[in-house]
């Protein structure tokens, strides 16, 4: 990250502005806009860290952080993951700019003046050791003028990457940078609201398949294929790219469920063999819904649907369907990497959570138990490189599951971030 700020003249910034604008409208998940908006506002205002949240119930939610000093650039982390809340009032920086809709310069935290309509509070330095300075804190607001969120910048660098006050430039751009923001946060939240809403009708029919499930499988998905594709060499824009999409599409698994009759999907015995091949085809009623579409997004739900029950060494279904039309029934197997990759990550995110979780028939599994599966089905249910990725960052799928678990009664205020500022 460049540590001054340019000085860009009018049009110079107009196009600046209209290219990010471009970026975030591209982009389909939240986590990813929010990722997003730091990577540029952070570049624009040279700042080290820097937090989003987002207005949810009456309180801020905490929504993404960048950190340099406690996360490198570009790694998997946990920290994206944090949950807790802040009221909307003079309790917290963050909570007095929200609650004012009024941006928010402080040059040096540690010295503010007396005046200052809000107090700041070093807790996260004093639990962490970090440092800081100064900080530049921003309503995002709708084109109704309504507040939907915060930007918090920490700590302003210089070429010698000492912590200064925020330049002017910044402080004029950024404001123009929360106002595109805004829409691109609202259409996400949009895009995620719909497609729980859609998952509810299937939940309606299938009560393994809640909210919360799809949420998770749709997280550790994102994460799996992040680790995986550093561990592979996998270029940044590349990386991004499908980082997006595949949360989104991982959520839309089993759609297809919408498709099969309740007395399959709810029956609490054991399904016999011709009930089961007509629950294998929730993978090709799935798959159908996502045809004849020119979008990435329908590209990869639909492979994801269709493949998502496949295994490594060919034993899935529905394997490889010619007509997927006409199918009515399983092809020849499918194996290793003609399995498309996201349909190799949700195969072991999907089947994580469901282990972990409580059915009708079984209790939640602990970790031991599934740890050990995973390593058995290495190569054999599993995309070995799949489940080293998942290995390598089960802090980060444990931080996921926690945050999205069943039933969540809603998250206590102030329980902090290890990785989030002062607030
Ligand atoms: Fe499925
Ligand atoms: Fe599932």
């Amino acid at each position: 990250m460049p540590s001054s700020c340019p000085a860009p003249d009018g049009a110079e910034l107009v196009r600046e502005l209209l290219a990010i604008n471009e970026e975030l409208s591209r982009l389909k998940d939240l986590d990813a806009i929010l990722d997003r908006i730091l990577t540029e506002s952070r570049r624009i205002a040279g700042a080290d860290a820097g937090t989003i949240y987002l207005v949810e119930d009456g309180r801020l939610r905490f929504g993404y952080v960048h950190n340099d000093t406690f996360i490198r650039q570009g790694d998997v982390t946990k920290d994206i993951y944090a949950d807790f809340t802040l009221p909307i009032d003079g309790t917290s920086i963050v909570g007095h700019v929200a609650a004012t809709g009024q941006p928010l310069d402080i040059a040096n935290a540690y010295a503010m003046p007396a005046d200052s309509p809000v107090a700041f509070n070093p807790s996260f330095d004093r639990k962490t050791g970090y440092h800081t300075t100064s900080m530049l804190t921003l309503p995002v607001k709708t084109s109704q003028g309504t507040v939907s969120g915060v930007i918090q910048l920490i700590n302003a660098k210089d070429d010698a990457g000492r912590a200064v006050p925020f330049p002017q430039d910044a402080r004029v751009v950024l404001p123009l940078l929360a106002n595109a923001a805004s829409v691109a946060i609202e259409r996400a939240i949009m895009t995620r609201e719909l497609i729980l809403r859609m998952m509810q009708m299937a939940e309606l029919r299938d009560p393994s398949e809640t909210g919360a499930h799809v949420t998770r499988v749709g997280a550790y998905s994102a994460e799996i294929y992040h680790k995986y594709a550093l561990m592979q060499g996998i270029g940044e824009h590349e990386r991004k790219k499908t980082k997006d999409l595949i949360r989104v599409a991982a959520m839309l698994h089993d759609v297809g469920k919408v498709g099969i009759s309740d007395k399959i999907l709810k029956k609490p015995a054991r399904l016999e063999p011709e009930e089961f091949a007509v629950m294998q085809m929730h993978t090709v009623f799935g798959t159908r819904l996502f045809q004849n579409s020119t979008s990435e997004l329908d590209a990869m739900s639909g492979s994801i649907a269709l493949n998502h029950h496949e295994k490594w060494n060919g034993t899935g279904y529905p394997g490889r369907l010619a007509d997927l039309a006409a199918a009515q029934g399983p092809g020849q197997p499918k194996a290793g990497a003609e399995i498309p990759l996201e349909a190799r990550i949700v195969a072991l995110a999907d089947v994580f959570d469901a282990l972990g979780s409580r059915r009708s028939y079984k209790p939640p599994w602990p970790d031991e138990k599934i740890l050990d599966l995973l390593h058995t089905e290495r190569g054999a249910h599993f995309d070995p490189d799949v489940v080293d990725a998942f290995l390598d960052i089960f802090d980060v799928i444990a931080a996921i599951r926690d945050k999205y678990a069943e039933d969540q009664p809603g998250p206590d205020a102030g329980t902090g971030t290890d990785a989030g500022t002062g607030s």
